[in-house]
C-alpha cells in the first residue's frame, strides 16, 4: 500500500486496518504516522533497495563497500519506470560512491551526481572511468604487483613505528601486513603512469584495507578500542592482485554489456544545498538520491581508516574541518552546540512551508532540549534534529528549480526516533515539498529498520522503517 499526498488533500492518510494486526506479519507494520497510527504494507521484493546487499555483489559497484550506498536495482527500475533515453538526464543531489550515474551510465541515460565529501566523490570519480586501454592496464597491474612484492619492507617498518600513521591504523594491521600496504601504495606512487590508472590502482588498495585488515573494520564504523579481533589476516599484496583482477574483469564486462554510449556524467564535488551552474534550471527528468538519514551516522567517521592511511587526514580534527563541516546536518559529531542559543533553532521557512510541520517539530525539539539533560550522552539532537530539516529545505527547493514540470524526486528515507521521540523524516519531508510548490507526494514502506537492536535496553522501543518517497513537480 502506498500514500497518496496532493495539495489541497488532508495532510494525512485515512488510517485503514492492516491484515493481521496481532502479529504485524511479515507483510504488514503498525507505523506511527505524524503521531497516528497507520499501517503501512511492506514492499517485500524491494525491502533492499536502501541498502547496499545488491550493489556488494555487482560489478564496478562493489569497488568500494559503502554501508551508506543504496541498491542499484532501485535506481535501474526507476529508469526503466520513468522510461529515460539518451535524452534525458537524471540527478542524484547526494551520490556517494557513484550508484545513480553508474546505473545511469549503463542504461545510455545522461546524469549529475553532487557529493560533498572528497574522499567519496573521488571513488565515485573512478568508478565511472571505464575507458581505459586495456593492455597497458594491465601491464601497470602486473608492473605494480612485481616491484612490490620484490621491494624489501623494513624502510616501511621504520616509518610505521616512527609514527607514520595515526594511532587507528596501526590498530588494523600487524606491522608486517601495514608495511606491505605502505609498499604498495609508495609503488604506485612513484610509477611512471597515467593519473587515471594510478588512480585505478589506489582505489584497489583502498578497498584491499578493508579486506586485509586484522581488525573488525566493519560497518558501521567501529569506534577505535572497540575492535572486535579477526582470526585471520589477509596477506595485503594477495588481496591487492586479486582486487585488481576483479576491476579489470568488471571493466571488461561492463564494455561488453553496456558497448560505446554517448550518455555523458557529470560528478560536482560541492553542496547539494548549493546553487550549481552545471544544473540546468527545469530540465531535469529524474532526481533519484538517498540523502543523509537523520540516524546520527558520522559519514566523516566511516572514512577515517581510508583518510588516515592515504595522508589525506591526520586527526579528527582535521577531518571535522575538511569533511564534516561540509555536510548537511546528520550526526551529533558536527555540531558544537556553543554556537546555539537554544532559540529559533528552526528556520522561518519552514513555517511559512508548512504550519503542521514547523509546530510539530518545534515541540519535538523543545522535548529533545529538555530530555537531554536527563540523559548521559546529552547529545544535542534537538540540534540535530531542526538542523537536518533546514537543510533538507534547501535541498528540496534545489531540486523544485532543477526538475522539469511533472518530474519526479524519488527519496530513499529513513525515519528516527532520538531519544525515543518519533520524527517521521519521510511525511515531514513530504509535507515541506508540498510548501515549496511540488504538486504532490507518495510514501512506500520498503522495510523495518533497528530491530538489531531490539534487545538493548537503552535504546527507545519505537518501530522505525525506511521508505520511498516520491515527490512529483
Ligand atoms: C546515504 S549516502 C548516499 C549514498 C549513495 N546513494 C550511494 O549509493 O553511494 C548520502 C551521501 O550524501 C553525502 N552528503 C552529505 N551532505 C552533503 C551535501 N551537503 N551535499 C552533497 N552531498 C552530501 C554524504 O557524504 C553521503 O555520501
Amino acid at each position: 500500500m502506498v500514500w497518496d499526498h496532493e495539495v489541497g488533500s488532508s495532510n494525512l492518510p485515512a488510517p485503514t486496518r492492516p491484515t493481521n494486526p496481532d502479529t504485524g506479519g511479515p507483510s504488514c507494520a503498525r507505523i506511527p504516522c505524524m503521531d497516528q497510527e497507520i499501517p503501512l504494507k511492506i514492499a517485500e521484493s524491494r525491502a533492499e533497495y536502501g541498502s547496499f546487499k545488491d550493489s556488494l555483489r555487482a560489478p564496478v559497484h562493489r569497488w568500494f563497500m559503502y554501508p551508506a550506498g543504496y541498491s542499484y536495482k532501485l535506481v535501474e527500475s526507476k529508469i526503466a519506470q520513468h522510461r529515460l533515453d539518451s535524452n534525458s538526464t537524471v540527478l542524484d543531489p547526494f551520490v556517494g560512491c557513484g550508484t545513480t550515474c553508474i546505473v545511469a551510465k549503463q542504461m545510455g541515460v545522461n546524469s549529475i551526481g553532487i557529493e560533498a565529501h572528497p574522499f567519496v566523490h573521488w571513488v565515485a570519480k573512478v568508478k565511472l572511468r571505464w575507458d581505459y586501454d586495456l593492455r597497458e592496464l594491465s601491464a601497470a597491474i602486473d608492473e605494480v604487483v612485481l616491484t612490490a612484492s620484490l621491494s624489501p619492507r623494513d624502510g616501511s617498518i621504520e616509518r610505521i613505528s616512527n609514527g607514520e600513521f595515526p594511532e587507528l591504523v596501526t590498530k588494523c594491521f600487524s606491522a608486517g601486513n601495514l608495511a606491505r600496504l605502505l609498499v604498495i601504495r609508495r609503488t604506485i606512487e612513484d610509477a611512471r603512469l597515467s593519473g587515471d590508472i594510478k588512480d585505478f590502482l589506489k582505489l584497489a588498495l583502498t578497498h584491499t584495507l578493508r579486506t586485509a585488515s586484522s581488525a573488525g573494520t566493519g560497518w558501521p564504523y567501529i569506534a577505535p578500542g572497540k575492535y572486535h579481533g579477526k582470526t585471520v589476516e589477509r596477506d595485503a599484496l594477495k588481496e591487492f592482485r586479486n582486487q585488481t583482477k576483479v576491476m579489470f574483469q568488471d571493466i571488461q564486462e561492463l564494455r561488453r554489456k553496456a558497448g560505446p554510449t554517448l550518455a555523458r556524467e557529470q560528478l560536482i564535488l560541492g553542496d547539494a544545498r548549493a546553487e550549481h551552474p552545471e544544473i540546468p534550471r527545469g530540465r531535469i527528468d529524474l532526481v533519484v538520491t538517498s540523502p543523509p538519514y537523520l540516524n546520527n551516522y558520522d559519514y566523516a567517521d566511516r572514512t577515517r581508516l581510508e583518510t588516515y592511511f592515504f595522508g589525506v587526514a591526520h586527526s579528527w580534527r582535521e577531518i571535522s574541518d575538511s569533511v564534516r563541516a561540509r555536510l548537511i546536518m546528520s550526526a551529533t559529531t558536527q555540531i558544537s552546540r556553543s554556537r546555539y542559543d537554544g532559540n529559533g533553532l528552526l528556520c522561518d521557512d519552514i513555517r511559512a512551508a508548512s504550519d503542521r510541520v514547523y509546530g510539530e517539530l518545534r515541540e519535538k525539539t523543545a522535548a529533545l532540549s529538555k530530555l537531554r539533560l536527563e540523559k548521559g550522552g546529552k547529545k544535542s539532537y534537538d540540534i540535530l534534529v531542526a538542523g537536518y530539516f533546514n537543510d533538507m529545505f534547501q535541498v528540496l527547493r534545489r531540486v523544485y528549480d532543477a526538475l522539469a514540470p511533472g518530474a519526479n524526486f524519488i527519496l530513499v528515507l529513513g525515519d528516527s526516533a532520538p531519544y525515543g521521540v518519533y520524527i517521521p523524516t519521510d511525511f515531514y519531508i513530504g509535507q515541506l515539498a508540498l510548501g515549496i510548490g511540488f504538486k504532490a507526494f507518495q510514501v512506500e514502506q520498503l522495510r523495518r529498520r533497528g530491530e538489531k537492536w531490539a534487545g538493548n535496553p537503552q535504546r527507545h522501543t519505537v518501530p522505525l522503517r525506511e521508505s520511498i518517497v516520491t515527490i512529483t513537480r
